[in-house]
């Protein structure tokens, strides 16, 4: 039987210096990867790296700018090899409703939560082809979907992420790489921090497991998608939200 182990192979996980990317990082690193600890501020990515003491490095880029996108990549491919699993979880909202939305908040959550991911995606795949092994984890949301009031900006850019990562595992599965997404729910995190406890309360009613996510449960998937379990799996949407959307 195979058990989950990921010794040698080496992740780039964006965003990773909190939340859910940092539950990602952790657990990539604890199935015995390497991993690039990417977020906006250096020294936040450096302090995550030397917890995790070993087999790991961390690097800035804003994933919107597509040249500090390459020098970070350029700089984790130095310190720990060539990039086996890429992970794209940067991401960010700017809610409003649609009559409300400026162009400066769509922009943003496009460039970041979608843009972005075409950015890290398009400069790691050259190397994970002439390897004929790559493993692309997309992290989009049960919002891209389903949509949502007030997030018309944020649900079109996890939709995107979707159209995004079967198009790429279509056009790179005959190279030994497989692209998926992984859909959360409402998991507790920076993000969905300032919930009003009556919004919670409501939101709560709907999850079919009562309770709401915690980056480790959505850490558990990308592990699974990134690991050799997952071999035949490409082009798939894998929701973890507690049973939200059934
Ligand atoms: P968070 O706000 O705690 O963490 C997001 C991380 O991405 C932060 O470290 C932030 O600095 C980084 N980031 C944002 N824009 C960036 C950029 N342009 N370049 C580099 N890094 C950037 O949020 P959380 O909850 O950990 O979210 C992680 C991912 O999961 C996001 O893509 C989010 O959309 C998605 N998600 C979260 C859900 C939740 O309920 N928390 C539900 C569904 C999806």
């Amino acid at each position: 039987m195979k058990s989950i182990d990921l010794t040698g192979r080496v992740a780039f996980v964006t965003g990773s210096t909190r939340g859910i990317g940092l539950a990602i990082a952790r657990m990539l690193h604890g199935a015995g990867a390497s991993v690039a600890i990417v977020g906006r501020d250096e020294s936040k990515a450096r302090a995550v790296a030397d917890e995790l003491q070993e087999r790991a490095v961390g690097v800035a880029c804003d994933v919107a700018v597509a040249e500090q996108v390459e020098r970070a990549i350029a700089a984790a491919e130095q310190a720990l090899g060539p990039i086996d699993v890429l992970v794209n979880n940067a991401g960010l909202t700017r809610d409003n409703i649609l009559l409300r939305l400026t162009e400066a908040d769509w922009d943003a959550v496009l460039d970041a939560n979608l843009k972005g991911a075409f950015h890290t995606t398009r400069a790691i795949l050259k190397g994970m082809m002439k390897r004929r092994f790559g493993r692309i984890v997309n992290i989009t949301s049960i919002v891209g979907l389903t949509g949502n009031k007030g997030q018309a900006n944020y649900a079109a850019s996890k939709a995107g992420l979707i159209g995004f990562t079967k198009s790429v595992a279509k056009e790179y599965a005959g190279r030994g790489v497989l692209a998926n997404c992984v859909a959360p729910g409402f998991i507790e995190t920076d993000m969905t921090a300032a919930l009003p406890a009556e919004a919670r309360a409501t939101l709560l009613q709907g999850i079919a497991l009562g309770r709401l996510g915690r980056p480790e449960d959505v850490a558990g998937a990308v592990l699974f998608l990134a690991s050799d379990l997952a071999g035949y799996v490409t082009g798939q949407v894998l929701v973890v939200d507690g049973g939200m959307i059934i």
